[in-house]
């Protein structure tokens, strides 16, 4: 089992919604939540692969009235990035640019939309990959000066936020500024990325940016 194990935002927020990390109990339902709200059908082996990787994550949002999932993320730490990959030069994870993260998948259901749960599922899931990658005892890195755009401090430390990535359908405008708000910006598009999917457009933008965690991002 992962480092995932522990409890993480487990307290209701205001909106009497709570985040865990998946387990094994949580597969099923939560991937029948991705096949609705995602055109990608995913295998049970990649939710087992969440479960037991430690680079990886899968936080799994429930609301105080009932026990069904609401909402999700799953996320990775990155180590190939590379100029070919749509990253800048510097975007590789290593100790000048700190950590990369790709988002995987994301999804919120209509009802529960609108009031900040999937920003919350993206710096959770964000901050908890950096805890991951960090040996044990280094402490937070002060937030880097403004105009941090792709740009992580080079202090040796925990880094204070992280490269993150995602692929997003070029026919999901929704989604799309949903990153471009939280700082993720369209920078190469990929042909056919989506071979399988029954709608919207089988191609995809790559959206790149740097979340820093000490920054709160208004509505
Ligand atoms: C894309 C998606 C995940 C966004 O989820 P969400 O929980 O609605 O996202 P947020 O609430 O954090 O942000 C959405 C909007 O609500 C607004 N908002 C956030 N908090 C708010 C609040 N407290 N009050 C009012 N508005 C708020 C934001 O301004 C934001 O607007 P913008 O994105 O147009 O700039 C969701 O629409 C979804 O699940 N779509 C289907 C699956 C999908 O496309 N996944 C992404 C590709 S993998």
């Amino acid at each position: 089992m992962s480092y995932v194990d522990a409890d993480l935002d487990d307290q209701f927020d205001e909106d009497n919604i709570a985040l865990k990390s998946l387990t094994s109990a949580d597969v099923q339902p939560v991937r029948a939540l991705h096949s609705a709200l995602l055109p990608v059908r995913y295998p049970t082996s990649f939710f087992i692969h969440l479960l037991v990787h430690s680079s990886s994550i899968c936080l799994v949002a429930r609301a105080s009235t009932s026990n069904a999932p609401i909402a999700f993320i799953s996320a990775a730490i990155q180590h190939n990035a590379s100029p070919s990959a749509g990253l800048a030069p510097n975007a590789a994870h290593d100790e000048s640019t700190g950590v990369h993260v790709q988002i995987l998948t994301l999804g919120v259901l209509p009802k529960y939309r609108n009031r900040g749960l999937a920003q919350r599922l993206v710096r959770t899931a964000v901050s908890r990959l950096i805890d991951s990658s960090v040996p044990a005892g280094i402490t937070q890195v002060p937030a880097p000066p403004p105009a941090r755009t792709g740009a992580p401090s080079t202090t040796r430390g925990k880094p204070d936020g992280a490269l993150v990535s995602a692929h997003v359908s070029t026919s999901n405008a929704r989604a799309i500024e949903f990153y471009k708000r939280i700082g993720l910006a369209p920078s190469l598009e990929i042909r056919d990325l989506y071979r399988g999917v029954s709608s919207g457009s089988r191609d995809a933008h790559l959206v790149v940016g740097y979340i820093s965690l000490s920054d709160k991002i208004e509505p």
